[in-house]
């Protein structure tokens, strides 16, 4: 395969503490190259070897590709119009979720499998080079089994979300909904997913159902993630700590004590500022999290119902201005935060030898991430050392 080098960065975040300044591991004046899909070089400009192919950047800011670790792309239909009551006062409530089941059920693959492709690109427009994908909208076997199918042809992330609402048929039942799913649906749908996924919260899956899914799918090799914590304190960071989860995700309303648990465990919190926004929820406190020395990631959490959005950018701005977050704990967060959600070391830095997965953005610096919001900023996207996207104003 051609290299590839690219010349004249004027500030490379490279996610490696040993190739710059910083935890964000930040160089000035510096060139990157990769051949065979892989950083291979990292370096001054100056000194930038030879190589089939080159870019000069002009100055302009190159990030390692945005990790997306939380979306729910397999869908259909959408609720514009629960948005609409939502900023006018009604409250969101996970009921809504069984608007979209109904829609996604009725749907063809075909419709199913052009929602996820349109998603998949938008995301990648805004420097989303790995996007982790959750079925969930489905809740039988046959439809859960179709939404990992079908994000499978995107994604190796696949996230088999088995229990995020019970479907109407289990209507007061959800006890019996969880038992299908545990005997039932994760053996059929485990070989097509690498993580098990569980919304638990009030109006979806209390604890003990929770941590019942989430052994059924461990005990089918899945790795755990969870909802939790998103509408109210519970047991959702504690049950996600105690099953060695990945992550878990939302973590907007917590106590002193699951804090502590995630801050002595090896779970990513993974912080959904767009769902926050969107339902007009308070924000996650991101400074307790971090100053106790929590793992924080960043997540975009497209849906219908929650967060309409795939952009991190966005996602960022929310977390420096809303959360408190510094610019640079707000980038790392979606970046190497989001492969440290997804456990991969291979993406989220631009170390040598990782993933050659990486944005350039029209600006001088990652700060304008945050700097200027709303704003386009996302130039070039490689995945996998290809220039796949080339955005020009
Ligand atoms: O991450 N919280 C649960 N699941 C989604 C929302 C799903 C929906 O409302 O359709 C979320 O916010
Ligand atoms: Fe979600």
């Amino acid at each position: 395969m051609a290299s590839f080098v690219v010349s004249n960065i004027g500030t490379l975040v490279t996610n490696d503490p040993e190739l710059g300044a910083g935890p964000l591991g930040v160089r000035r004046d510096a060139a990157i190259a990769f051949a065979d899909g892989r950083v291979r070089w990292v370096g001054d400009s100056a000194a930038a070897p030879a190589a089939d192919l080159g870019m000069d950047l002009g100055g302009r800011a190159l990030l390692p590709g945005f990790v997306e670790s939380h979306s729910h792309l397999v869908f259909a239909g959408d609720r514009a119009e629960e948005f609409a009551a939502r900023m006018t006062g009604t409250p969101y409530t996970a009921g809504g979720i069984r608007t979209t089941i109904e829609a996604t059920r009725a749907a063809d693959d075909t419709q199913l499998e052009n929602t996820v492709r349109r998603l998949m690109a938008e995301a990648l427009r805004s420097g989303s080079t790995t996007v982790e994908c959750k079925t969930g909208y489905g809740q039988t076997t046959r439809d859960e089994l179709r939404g990992a199918l079908v994000a499978g042809r995107f994604t190796e992330e696949v996230t088999l979300l088995a229990a995020h609402v019970p479907p109407p048929e289990y209507a007061g039942r959800a006890d019996d909904y969880v038992t299908m799913v545990c005997d039932e649906m994760i053996e059929t749908v485990a070989p097509h997913a690498t993580w098990i996924d569980v919304f638990c919260e009030r109006g979806a899956f209390d604890e003990e159902q929770s941590r019942a899914v989430l052994r059924a799918g461990v005990a089918h090799g899945l790795v755990p993630r969870v909802h939790g914590n998103q509408l109210g304190t519970g047991p959702g960071v504690r049950l996600a700590v105690e099953m060695g989860a990945a992550s878990v995700d939302h973590v907007t309303y917590v106590t002193d004590a699951d804090v502590d648990a995630l801050a002595s465990s090896s779970t990513v919190a993974t912080l959904l500022p767009g769902a926050d926004f969107c339902t007009r929820n308070a924000y996650p406190d991101a400074r307790a999290l971090l100053d106790a020395g929590v793992t924080v990631a960043l997540g975009a959490d497209c849906n219908p119902g929650t967060s309409y959005t795939t952009s991190l950018p966005f996602c960022i701005a929310l977390a420096v201005r809303e959360m408190k977050m510094s610019p640079e704990e707000a980038v790392w967060a979606a970046t190497l935060g989001g492969a440290k959600a997804l456990r991969r070391t291979d993406i989220g830095r631009l170390s040598i030898g990782a993933r050659a997965d990486a944005l350039a953005l029209d600006a001088p610096s990652y700060l304008h991430l945050a700097y200027r919001p709303g704003v386009a900023l996302v130039r070039e996207v490689w995945k996998d050392g290809d220039l796949v996207g080339r955005h020009t104003a």
